[in-house]
């Protein structure tokens, strides 16, 4: 039998990089999965790409920032599945700019606290919501690195993220005898567009592309499918004694 058969599970930020080898993963694991995601092309690309193969899967569009999007994210997957097994929480954005706080463009800054820890939160309050209804589920959070420690010129990133691991331990104290689990992944550079192309812009920048190798004491950037694998084993019941984890995968840079 595979890990996720009669599973329902839940994937934001699913249409790209780390989410979509996670949807991908919990498909080919049995899973019957919701694509939820902003972007809604390449969401319905991750759909068909499951349905196509044997599996099972529909999208839904949301913006995690907005409350009323989470709340019709969580009513679909139950109205469609009858239930939510287990969510990962991936959809995030990373920020423009870097600049020291007290230079940081303020809306850039609210946006980054709106989507990766308010929305975040969204997702998390109504998931748990559907899981104690039902008595158990699952929950991962894919917070970073940079929800351990400072990151120089991105405070609003690291401010979120330390948000969200605050968020996740917190819920996992109280729900830890609810049969409801929920940690956070705290990766460091992993191969996605939103580190090529994103603030520090590595896909043309070979320098900077260095720096982010060398952290890595594996001296390489993750690949998505290497943090997939970690969201798998914490939603699985491999790991059914591990809650309030906020787990590195890190290529030992923090040894
Ligand atoms: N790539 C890295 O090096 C790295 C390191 C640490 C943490 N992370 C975190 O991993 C998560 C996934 O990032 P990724 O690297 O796969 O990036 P990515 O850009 O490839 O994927 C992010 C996905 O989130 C979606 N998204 C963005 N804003 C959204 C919103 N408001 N509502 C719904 N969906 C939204 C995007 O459309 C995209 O599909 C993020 O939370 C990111 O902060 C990434």
């Amino acid at each position: 039998m595979k890990r996720f058969e009669n599973k329902v599970c839940l994937v934001t930020g699913a249409s790209s990089g780390i989410g979509r080898a996670t949807a991908l993963s919990f498909a080919e694991e049995g899973a019957k999965v919701v694509v939820a995601d902003i972007n809604e092309t390449t969401g319905i690309e991750v759909v068909n790409e499951i349905n196509s193969t044997g599996g099972e899967a529909i999208f839904v569009k949301c913006n995690i920032g907005e409350r009323q999007d989470i709340v019709n994210l969580i009513t679909t997957t139950v109205d469609t599945f009858g239930r939510l097994d287990c969510a990962v929480n991936c959809a995030g954005i990373a920020g423009k700019v870097s600049k020291p706080v007290h230079e940081y463009p303020e809306e850039d800054w609210l946006l980054q606290i709106q989507i990766n820890l308010i929305g975040t939160w969204y997702c998390v309050k109504f998931q748990l919501e559907q899981m104690l209804k039902q008595g158990g589920g699952t929950i991962v959070c894919v917070s970073s690195a940079a929800g351990l420690v400072g990151q120089p010129e991105n405070s609003p990133y690291a401010a979120s993220k330390h948000g969200v691991n605050g968020l996740v331990k917190s819920a996992a104290i109280e729900y830890a005898t609810k049969n409801i689990r929920v940690n956070a992944i705290c990766p460091t550079a992993i191969e996605t567009p939103m580190i090529m192309q994103g603030r520090r812009k590595l896909a043309e920048n070979p320098e900077a592309l260095q720096q982010a190798i060398n952290f890595q004491r594996m001296k390489r950037m993750g690949q998505p499918q290497e943090v997939a694998d970690v969201a798998l084993w914490l939603s699985s019941e491999q790991s059914s004694f591990i809650t309030g984890h906020t787990m590195a995968v890190d290529g030992g840079a923090f040894a």
